[in-house]
């Protein structure tokens, strides 16, 4: 069995970097958040054993995050000791209120530290964990297009299968394109079951039920297509979709969402549900504005800032707009570089079988497959 993990969370590196060589010298392994909102997205996307956080953080305090770390089930039985360095007894209780497990004072001897941990691992390995905690939800990715044709469709199917190929764990692709879907296209399924065929049992929408309106591809990924004409788009409700990515969240580890480019409250729905949203974008004036207003609109929803991961496809081409330039516009963040990969591209979705498919080596492929490896150690 591997070392138990520890996230320790604090706004002061110093201080993280004393209680990490504490925890190293007892044997732990130590991640670490600077913040709040960076401490949940780790907990969102990897298994940790006890966290340990400071109180006075900016953006969101210890005893805020302690409450967030309660209220969601995967991550309510994870112990939580807070250390700080107010000792009053109302700071206490309001740690305790908040839902930590123990407390402890700064500056503390390293030896009662490990005490603490070792008793506050032993007591969560005794009492049984909810089944919810022990379930490992499925990653979802939502892949999101600045502007029209700049690729999002290619990028979430062979994404999927990239994904398929690389873990070889239960992948599903949803179309949640509804009006202009061409998932089924890229991989050459026909819509003889679509999304549409749950559209009236939303209140009683079981696993079962799912499995069956989604439509299996040779390469093992499941699909669930978008409304087979665009009139029926209308049919789907944000509910519906809701629903949907909630219950395949149990039955797969990997969801991939070709998401439409209308901001509705369908497609609000797939931006909350995911824990990464690919910002797909190519480098012109157009997509870049779009880009600036998404991720205006990401802080608006409060997604912490590496919930969105920019995608710059098509580099390589000179557009006459410079890497800083893009850069600037998305807010200092560094772009995930996806090359052309040229006509190939094209001509293999257009024959139904995409090109990380027909040919892996091709550019395109391999810079999706990194994002692939990428997504896959971050889980
Ligand atoms: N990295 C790439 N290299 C080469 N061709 C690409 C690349 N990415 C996308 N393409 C091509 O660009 C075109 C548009 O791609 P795609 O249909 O995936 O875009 P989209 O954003 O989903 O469009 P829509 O707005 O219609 O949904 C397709 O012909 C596709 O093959
Ligand atoms: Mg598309």
């Amino acid at each position: 069995m591997s070392a138990p993990k520890i996230l320790v969370v604090d706004d002061s590196a110093a201080a993280r970097a004393f209680v990490r060589a504490a925890l190293v010298r007892f044997g732990l392994q130590v991640v670490e958040a600077s913040s709040g909102p960076e401490a949940l997205a780790i907990l969102g996307a990897q298994p940790v054993d006890l966290v340990i956080t400071d109180v006075v953080m900016p953006d969101m305090d210890g005893y805020e995050l302690v409450r967030r770390i309660r209220k969601d089930p995967r991550t309510s039985a994870i112990p939580v000791l807070v250390l700080t360095s107010r000792g009053d007894v109302a700071d206490k209780v309001a740690g305790f209120e908040a839902g930590a497990d123990d407390y402890m004072v700064k500056p503390f001897e390293p030896v009662e530290l490990e005490v603490r941990i070792k008793s506050l691992l032993a007591r969560r390995g005794a009492a049984p964990a909810p089944a919810a905690a022990q379930e490992k939800l499925a990653t979802i990715v939502a892949v999101f297009g600045c502007k029209g044709g700049v690729g999002t469709t290619t990028l979430a199917v062979n994404l999927a299968l990239a994904l398929r190929q690389i873990t070889g764990e239960a992948v599903a692709l949803i179309d949640a394109d509804l009006s202009f879907g061409d998932v089924g296209l890229h991989l050459n399924v026909p819509p003889v079951h679509t999304i549409n065929d749950l559209v009236q049992y939303v209140e009683e929408l079981d696993t079962a039920m799912l499995a069956q309106a989604m439509v299996e591809h040779p390469s093992g990924i499941r699909v669930l297509l978008s409304p087979p004409r665009p009139e029926r788009a209308e049919e789907v409700s944000a509910r519906l979709i809701g629903r949907v990515l909630d219950l395949a969240s149990h039955s797969f580890d990997y969801i991939v969402v070709d998401t439409q480019r209308v901001y509705d409250d369908r497609t609000l729905m797939v931006l909350d549900k995911a824990e990464l949203v690919l910002l797909v974008l190519t480098a012109d004036i157009g997509a870049l504005r779009n880009a600036s207003l998404f991720l205006t609109l990401a802080r608006t929803l409060g997604y912490p800032a590496d919930k969105v991961m920019p995608v710059l496809n098509g580099t390589g081409v000179d557009t006459g707009i410079r890497e800083q330039d893009v850069k600037r516009v998305l807010g200092g963040r560094e772009p995930f570089p996806l090359e052309s990969g040229g006509v190939e591209v094209a001509l293999a979705a257009n024959q139904g079988s995409p090109i990380m498919l027909t040919n892996p080596r091709n550019k395109a492929a391999r810079g999706i497959r990194q994002l692939a490896e990428r997504i896959v150690a971050e889980r």
